[in-house]
């Protein structure tokens, strides 16, 4: 990866001086898996950890895309999976299965002129310590290096069934961008620079956040 000095705010945090953020490698596919089991617990199912089959995939289809986090003793802390797209698949309405190929970024193409975020996990243990910050700011110094125009993702709104008696999902996002609610994933996305562009229903089976996610985009 080559290093670009962009920021999406400006107060980067720094990662203790023996934690690492580079490229994801063959080696450390069990650390994803453990890494995810331990970010999707129930209510999500097995689904929605990666099968080793398709962290393979990723790795022979965008490997510069696939940049993870570990600490002093190897052990993965923080990944992310991204691909490029063309920016008409990505802004118009989609399903998170459609436009990443079921997850295994067959439909990456090498032209695309969007960044797009396929997930990020952060271990429960360090969230809201800034390491999502620090894996977007590399995501995006990539993004731009690769010539993207803009970063794209389909947000999770985990908090959402939590309020979902009560509110649509349109009226939650609008409460989120508001900040008159938090969510715990997408208020910290928005907080990082992103925009919201609209509701994508039926994105992904995810029942925190009632099958929904919200588009949001960042221009690079
Ligand atoms: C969403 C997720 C990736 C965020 O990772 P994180 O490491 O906790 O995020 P960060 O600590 O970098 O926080 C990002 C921003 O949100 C803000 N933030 C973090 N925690 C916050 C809190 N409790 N209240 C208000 N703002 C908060 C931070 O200020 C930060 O901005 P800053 O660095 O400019 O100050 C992580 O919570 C996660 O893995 N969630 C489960 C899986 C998931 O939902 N993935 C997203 C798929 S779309």
């Amino acid at each position: 990866m080559t290093p670009v000095s962009t920021s999406v705010a400006s107060n980067l945090p720094t990662l203790p001086a023996d934690w690492v953020i580079r490229p994801r490698r063959a080696k450390d596919i069990p650390g994803v898996i453990e890494l995810m089991r331990r970010v999707y617990v129930q209510p999500h199912g097995p689904e929605a950890v990666w099968p080793a089959e398709t962290l393979v995939k990723h790795l022979e289809t965008f490997p510069e895309g696939q940049l993870l986090i570990v600490d002093g003793k190897g052990r993965v802390i923080a990944d992310s999976t991204s691909m490029l797209v063309t920016s008409e698949l990505a802004l118009r309405p989609h399903r998170w299965s459609e436009i990443t190929g079921h997850g295994t970024l067959a439909t990456h193409d090498p032209r695309g002129d969007v960044f797009y975020g396929v997930d990020l996990a952060v271990d429960p243990e360090f969230q809201g310590t800034g390491l999502a910050h620090i894996l977007y700011d590399a995501r995006i110094a990539l993004a731009i290096h690769l010539g993207c125009k803009t970063f794209v993702a389909g947000g999770r709104m985990p908090g959402y069934h939590l309020t979902s008696d009560l509110l649509s999902p349109e009226s939650y996002l609008a409460l989120i961008e508001r900040g008159l609610l938090f969510d715990p994933t997408l208020s910290k996305q928005l907080r990082l620079g992103f925009i919201l562009r609209g509701l994508l229903r039926d994105y992904i089976s995810d029942p925190e956040s009632e099958n929904c996610a919200a588009l949001i985009c960042m221009e690079l």
